[in-house]
């Protein structure tokens, strides 16, 4: 199939690739951008290894068009970070509530987590679990991810009527200038 120059938005950076009509966001990112942190699993929507964020949300690479991505802010794993180039309160409450084991399904869920707390700061069990209905865990049973998802709502919570360094749409505060609130 004839390729066609097609130019992504992507963690903030334009990239070109040539790539047919039919290709699909997940193969340009792994195969043709080498970002393979976003992770093919099923390969057909049921496992959520491949969520990546698009214009703030989460969406299955392996059943997005590249091309209808265009002009679009796609955000993968490689482009989490805070401003200090750090790690983001979700990355950080999944390493430290032990929501990652093996890892396969990371990525997946800590981009479906970084959209959910992007527009809900304070999300319900039920809304988390709602929200990572659509992400497969084989490892960890699911409490600790949960846990972790609390965690981080927690910790954005705190901050976010401070200013500091913004991520997806959150304030995040440095860590000095956070102050306690209940949980
Ligand atoms: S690889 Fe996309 S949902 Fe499984
Ligand atoms: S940590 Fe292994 S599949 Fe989720």
């Amino acid at each position: 199939m004839t390729k066609r120059l097609l130019t992504l938005d992507v963690n903030g950076a334009e990239r070109t690739v040539a790539c047919p009509g039919n290709a699909i966001l997940l193969d340009v990112l792994r195969e043709d951008l080498h970002l393979t942190g976003t992770k093919r699993g099923c390969d057909m929507g049921t496992c959520g290894c491949c969520t990546v964020i698009v214009d703030g949300e989460a969406r299955l690479s392996c059943l997005t068009l590249a091309h209808a991505s265009a002009g679009r802010k796609i955000t993968t794993i490689e482009g989490l970070r805070s401003e200090t180039g750090g790690l983001t309160p979700v990355q950080e409450a999944y390493a430290g509530c032990g929501g990652s084991q093996c890892g396969f399904c990371t990525p997946g869920f800590i981009m479906t987590t970084t959209a959910l707390l992007g527009r809900n700061a304070q999300p319900s069990d039920a809304e988390v679990r709602e929200a990572l209905s659509g992400n497969l865990c084989r490892c960890t049973g699911y409490v600790k991810i949960f846990d972790a998802v609390h965690t981080a709502a927690r910790e954005l919570r705190v901050v976010r009527d401070e200013p500091g360094e913004v991520y997806e749409g959150t304030q995040v505060a440095p860590k000095g200038r956070r102050k306690e609130v209940a949980p």
